[in-house]
């Protein structure tokens, strides 16, 4: 109803995508599948979020995630080989976890807030998208700092200098703590700003929402009827 008197209710308006452990992804995938949604489903994978188990249980984490219907992987990076700087280690871990997910998109979770310093952040970023990355994504919303404006623009700045140097046009993601509708604008105006307005799009702009979306719900219910819903009174709290 809400959607109607906003005149959106024919806009197939949905979030991207939910994201769920990977033990989760049969029921995610039947639950969406029974309630007729076509809402992508995102499976954690690789250790989620530390990522201390051996490379081989990631690889078959992903293998596995993907056989039951995931067709975004979330990875997340070792930051001991950003932090020592074995970029190359890096680069050919990323490889494999990219020949893993097979059809699925990959989306690469850099844990900026343990990542030491803004040049890790930009290198880091380039290696994930040099090794195939589909989207890089800020925070696993895990580590003690979450997404940052400063981690964000150079984020941004090197999705740039990949796109020039390539034609690919790779996606961001920032997540953790972003938890106001207000937030949000200020994170969609420094993408906006940072890689223009094509950037806008599901494919290549998405917010870690887990918190956000709640309040994005109670500001369209404060527009249509004035006031504020308690938060009992809507579906996702
Ligand atoms: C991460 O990289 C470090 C440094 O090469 C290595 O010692 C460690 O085993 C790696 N961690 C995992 C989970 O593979
Ligand atoms: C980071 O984000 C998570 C998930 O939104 C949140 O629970 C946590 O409190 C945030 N941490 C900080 C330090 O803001």
């Amino acid at each position: 109803n809400f959607l109607k008197s906003l005149n959106m209710h024919e806009k197939g308006l949905t979030t991207a995508a939910v994201c769920v452990y990977p033990t989760w992804m049969c029921d995610a995938v039947k639950a969406l599948k029974a309630s007729g949604c076509t809402i992508t489903v995102a499976s954690m994978a690789t250790g989620f979020p530390a990522g201390q188990t051996h490379l081989k249980t990631r690889l078959e984490e992903i293998r596995l995630a993907v056989e039951d219907g995931a067709t975004e992987i979330d990875v997340v990076i070792n930051r001991t080989l950003v932090l020592t700087g074995q970029w190359e280690a890096l680069y050919d871990e990323m490889r494999q976890f990219r020949k893993a997910r097979g059809e699925a998109h990959l989306k690469t979770i850099l844990a900026t807030g343990e990542l030491g310093s803004l040049t890790n952040v930009y290198k880091a970023s380039m290696i994930a998208m040099m090794a195939g990355s589909d989207f890089i994504k800020t925070s696993t919303g895990k580590e003690t700092v979450n997404a940052t404006f400063p981690v964000a623009i150079v984020m941004l700045r090197a999705i740039r200098d990949f796109f020039w140097k390539t034609g690919n046009k790779v996606g961001f993601k920032p997540a953790g703590g972003i938890r106001s509708a207000k937030d949000s604008l200020a994170w969609l105006s420094l993408v906006k700003e940072g890689l223009g307005d094509e950037w806008l799009t599901p494919e290549l702009f998405q917010i870690g929402a887990s918190t956000l979306v709640l309040d994005i719900e109670r500001q369209i219910y404060h527009h249509v009827t004035g006031r504020y819903a308690a938060y009992h009174d809507l579906p996702m709290s």
